[in-house]
């Protein structure tokens, strides 16, 4: 197996057929990282020796720049041969459970919407993690790992994900329409920075864009029997483009407190005929229900670049700050 130093000394191995960030995860590491496919960069390291592979040579993130640096990334950096390498290591960044490769077999789907399922897998492997974490799915036949975040609890050896349709998506295709229960697919976890902290008990704002319903709702169900829920409200925000998009409150509902203590706000933002609710993108929607309150809030979101770009901004310019904002941003 390939050793990989890095500039002060520590060592991890990685094998010919994993990648450097998730073998230093996998070591107990705090190699920096958010998306684990190529697209937000950073996992970028300096390679001061050794050679690596690329999985994806035209991954978003890998500029023509990078490459006449010497830089790569880390999730996508397959080790040839031992290899030094420079990055600047983060505890943040560290593993809540360290990233196990297993199996997971499909015992069930439910459809939610037009366009979202749940599918459930059992796993041959641990199944601990973080709500708001995510794992990589392989679907037979498809190219790369993708990104799916948990929306159950762990504890019962399966991990569920709310999963929405891409139209001609690779993954979402094989998902939707190839798989069926029994079959089996690799999965790699928990990985992702985006889960629910421990966080003096401040009230909950949870925003989620269409695919972002997933790991929202995990953090709604965890927080809801978590030991300060009584004493806040958890907040849940969902953004669609048309009524036949929302979706979430039935979930919500089983939680103990709804009502009272948990109140769910949907918004569309295209087509509103028939609609009695609020319209607008969520966050222009979040900001204009909450406003300064958010100061006062742990934020977490999660949904399609420009939703978590926009939330993003809004929170900067509202002044909340980065330590109490948490979010993934689906690629
Ligand atoms: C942290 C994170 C969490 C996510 N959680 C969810 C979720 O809970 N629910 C949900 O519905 N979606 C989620 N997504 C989005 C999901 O991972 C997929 O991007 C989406 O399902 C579309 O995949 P597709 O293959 O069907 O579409 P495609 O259009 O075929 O592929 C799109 C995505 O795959 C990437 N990709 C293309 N080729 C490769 C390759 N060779 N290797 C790796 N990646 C490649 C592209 O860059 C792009 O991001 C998440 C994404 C991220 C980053
Ligand atoms: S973690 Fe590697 S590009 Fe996002």
């Amino acid at each position: 197996m390939p050793t990989i130093v890095l500039e002060d000394g520590t060592t991890f191995g990685c094998d010919h057929d994993d990648t450097i960030l998730r073998a230093a995860l996998r070591a107990g590491l705090g190699f920096p990282y958010a998306c684990n496919v190529g697209s937000c960069g950073n996992c970028r390291f300096t390679l001061e020796g050794g050679s690596v592979q690329h999985l994806r040579a035209d991954a978003p993130a890998w500029s023509d720049r990078d490459r006449h640096r010497g830089r790569r990334l880390g999730c996508q950096a397959v080790p040839l041969d031992d290899c030094r390498i420079k990055v600047r290591l983060d505890p943040e960044a560290a593993s809540t459970h360290r990233p196990v490769r297993m199996r997971g077999r499909l015992t069930n789907v439910v459809e939610i919407t037009h366009d979202i399922s749940e599918f459930c897998f059992a796993l041959d492997g641990p199944d601990d993690f973080v709500p708001g974490q995510y794992a990589l799915i392989e679907p037979p036949g498809v190219e790369g790992a993708r990104a799916y975040s948990m929306c159950n609890l762990p504890g019962g050896g399966t991990w569920c994900f709310q999963i929405k349709r891409v139209p001609d998506g690779a993954a979402t295709g094989v998902l939707f329409d190839a798989l069926a229960a029994g079959d089996d697919v690799s999965i790699d976890g928990p990985y992702g920075v985006a889960y629910l902290r421990e966080d003096g008990g401040r009230d909950l704002l949870l925003v989620a864009g269409g695919s972002g319903l997933s790991p929202m709702i995990s953090i709604a169900r965890a927080a809801a029997s978590g030991p300060s829920f009584p004493d806040r409200e958890i907040l849940f925000f969902y953004g669609g483009r048309s009524p036949r998009d929302i979706c979430g409150e039935e979930m919500l509902a089983e939680l103990p407190g709804y009502g009272e203590l948990i109140h769910y706000v949907p918004a569309v933002s295209e087509d509103s005929d028939g609609w009695s609710g609020a319209t607008g993108y969520v966050h222009d929607v979040v900001a204009g229900a909450l406003g300064a309150r958010l100061l006062e809030m742990e934020v977490y979101f999660a949904g399609p670049s420009a939703m978590a770009q926009a939330m993003q901004a809004m929170l900067n310019e509202t002044g909340v700050s980065p330590e109490h904002m948490h979010f993934d941003e689906f690629y």
